[in-house]
C-alpha cells in the first residue's frame, strides 16, 4: 500500500473525533491528501449498521458482529482504495476498539475478538494512537453532549474496564499504539501526533507517487 492507514483509539469523549478532525487539516494544510472516515460508519451501509448498533439494546455478540460487518465495508470502500492512491486514511475507531470493549469490556475475550478481526481485516492500521484522557473529563464532555448514543450512559465501571483493555493492549506491545495525552491543547496534540508520523510521512514522500499534490 502507498499511502499510510491511521487509526484513533481512545474511551467515549476522550476527543480523539475532535483530534482526528483538526489532524486532517493540518495534513491538508501540508499539502497530503487525506481521508477521513470512522467506525462504525463512514459510508451509508455502515452507517445504517452503526444506527442499528446505537438504537438497539442487543446482545454483545451480535453487537459484535456489527461491528465487523461495518468494518469490512469501511475497509473495502473508504480505506483499502485510498491507500492505494497514496492518500493517508485517518480512521475514527478500528479493531482495537472491537478488541477492547466487546473482548475486555464486554468479555466475550481479547484473543477471540482479535482472531474474528482476522476474518474481516486484509490489512491493519500502520500506527495506532491512543488518546488518553481521565475517565471523569470523558464522562463530563459525554454529559454535556448533545448528541448522545445508549453508549454515553454505560457506567463508570463500564469505562474503567475499557480503560483497563486499552492498558493491557499497550502493554502487550503488539499493535504499534502510540500515547498521546488526552487532556493537552488539541493543537498540542496534533503536534505530537504529527512527530510520531514523521517517520512514516517519509517513507510515503519517498515513494515514486508522492501523496503530496
Ligand atoms: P464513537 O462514539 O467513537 O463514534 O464510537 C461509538 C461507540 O461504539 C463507542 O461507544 C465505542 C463503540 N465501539 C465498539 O464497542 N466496538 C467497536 O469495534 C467500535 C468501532 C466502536
Amino acid at each position: 500500500m502507498r499511502g499510510l492507514f491511521i487509526a484513533l483509539e481512545g474511551l467515549d469523549g476522550s476527543g480523539k473525533s475532535f483530534t482526528a478532525t483538526e489532524l486532517k487539516k493540518s495534513l491538508e494544510h501540508n499539502n497530503y491528501k487525506v481521508i477521513l472516515t470512522r467506525e462504525p460508519g463512514g459510508l451509508p451501509s455502515a452507517e445504517a449498521i452503526r444506527n442499528t448498533i446505537m438504537d438497539y439494546d442487543i446482545d454483545p455478540k451480535t453487537e459484535l458482529l456489527l461491528y465487523l460487518a461495518a468494518r469490512r465495508e469501511n475497509l473495502l470502500h473508504n480505506v483499502i482504495p485510498y491507500l492505494e492512491q497514496g492518500y493517508i486514511v485517518l480512521c475514527d475507531r478500528f479493531f482495537l476498539s472491537s478488541i477492547v470493549y466487546q473482548g475486555y469490556a464486554r468479555g466475550l475475550g481479547m484473543q477471540e475478538v482479535r482472531n474474528l478481526n482476522h476474518f474481516v481485516c486484509d490489512i491493519y492500521p500502520d500506527i495506532n494512537i491512543f488518546i488518553d484522557t481521565p475517565i471523569e473529563i470523558c464522562m463530563e464532555r459525554k454529559r454535556v453532549a448533545k448528541d448522545t448514543n445508549r453508549f454515553d450512559f454505560e457506567k463508570e465501571q463500564f469505562h474503567k474496564k475499557v480503560k483497563e483493555g486499552y492498558e493491557i493492549l499497550l502493554n502487550q506491545n503488539q499493535d504499534n499504539i502510540f500515547i498521546v495525552d488526552g487532556s493537552l491543547d488539541v493543537a498540542e496534540r496534533v503536534d505530537i501526533i504529527s512527530k510520531i508520523m514523521v517517520k512514516y510521512l517519509c517513507r510515503i514522500d519517498n515513494q515514486l507517487n508522492k501523496t503530496k499534490r
